[in-house]
């Protein structure tokens, strides 16, 4: 496996691999791997010839009273499970080396980075979407893995390649879970012991709304309830949102039918968790 950190590098190494006619697949992520991040690897290693992984906490994304400073930065950690997981290629730029001057040429997706997090994240998906554009112009994936664990962030990345017709496929990969259920998360590492024994209700609250939809329930109104009822059952959650939209459009739906996204964030302390469930109620 190569470590690179220029885009040059990178673009000398993946030339030849592309001439040779071998399919690139891509995995972005901030770092912090873990096993979210593991299956992700572990689809474009089955669903391609070669796997860059490119690890880059990217500053356009957070905004100023988020957690930039902080998010965990195990970088040797980081390319040892690459190394275990038969990545062909990790790209770790630094942010001079991605942004060298102030950005001033900007990725915005309308419409879908209004609801969910857009609300409370103002400027986060143009980041998301500027510098996955970037990536995907130095890497040249044929592929690129993404985890549903980001719902909206999947439904954005897809739409932007759609209409900007950049020319790879999305695919979006299952949520890996702990065994109570929490979706796994670089996040849950600032959670207390009390608040990582109540984090579980976040996933009980969406299953629960999923019983309620398969048991016939079509009004949004009782299956948000329900989730509020859940959560409310630790005093550590504060619920920022709970939301059920059309999976594609992440429109408010006003009666439940088709594909549709229950999606919720909630905060403890000043840590910030989301999940989501996509839910057939055609
Ligand atoms: P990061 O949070 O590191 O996540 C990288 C990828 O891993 C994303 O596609 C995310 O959805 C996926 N992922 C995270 N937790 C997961 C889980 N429990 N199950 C399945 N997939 C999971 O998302 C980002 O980084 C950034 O916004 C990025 C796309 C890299 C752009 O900077």
């Amino acid at each position: 496996m190569q470590t690179e950190n220029t885009i040059q590098s990178v673009r000398d190494i993946l030339k030849p691999t592309r001439g040779a006619g071998r399919i690139i697949g891509l995995v972005p992520t901030m770092g912090a791997l873990h096993i979210g991040h593991i299956s992700l690897i572990q689809a474009a290693k089955e669903q391609t010839d070669f796997v860059v992984v490119s690890i880059f906490v990217n500053p356009t994304q957070f905004g100023p009273l988020e957690d930039f400073d902080n998010y965990p930065r195990p970088i040797d950690k980081d390319i040892q499970i690459c190394e275990q997981n038969g990545v062909d290629l990790v790209f770790a730029p630094s942010v001079n080396e991605m942004y060298p001057a102030k950005n001033i040429t900007w990725v915005e997706v309308e419409k879908l980075t209004e609801p969910l997090c857009g609300r409370s994240r103002p400027g986060h998906f143009r980041g998301v979407a500027t510098v996955c554009t970037k990536l995907f112009n130095i890497v040249q994936p044929d592929i690129a893995f993404f985890g549903q664990k980001d719902a909206q962030q999947a439904v954005v990345i897809k739409r932007m390649v759609a209409d900007l017709n950049m020319p790879l496929k999305i695919v979006v990969c299952p949520t890996v879970r702990e065994a109570d259920g929490l979706a796994v998360s670089s996040r849950n590492k600032y959670l207390s012991q009390e608040e990582r024994k109540d984090a579980p209700l976040i996933y009980q609250s969406l299953s629960s709304a999923e019983k309620l939809i398969k048991s016939g329930q079509r009004q949004p109104e009782k299956i948000i309830e329900e989730v509020k009822t859940v959560i409310g059952r630790s005093n550590l959650l504060q619920i920022e949102y709970i939301e059920i939209v059309d999976a594609e459009t992440l429109e408010r739906i006003t009666r439940l039918s088709g594909r549709i996204l229950i999606a919720v964030a909630v905060k403890f302390g000043s840590a910030r968790l989301i999940d989501n469930i996509l839910v057939d109620a055609s």
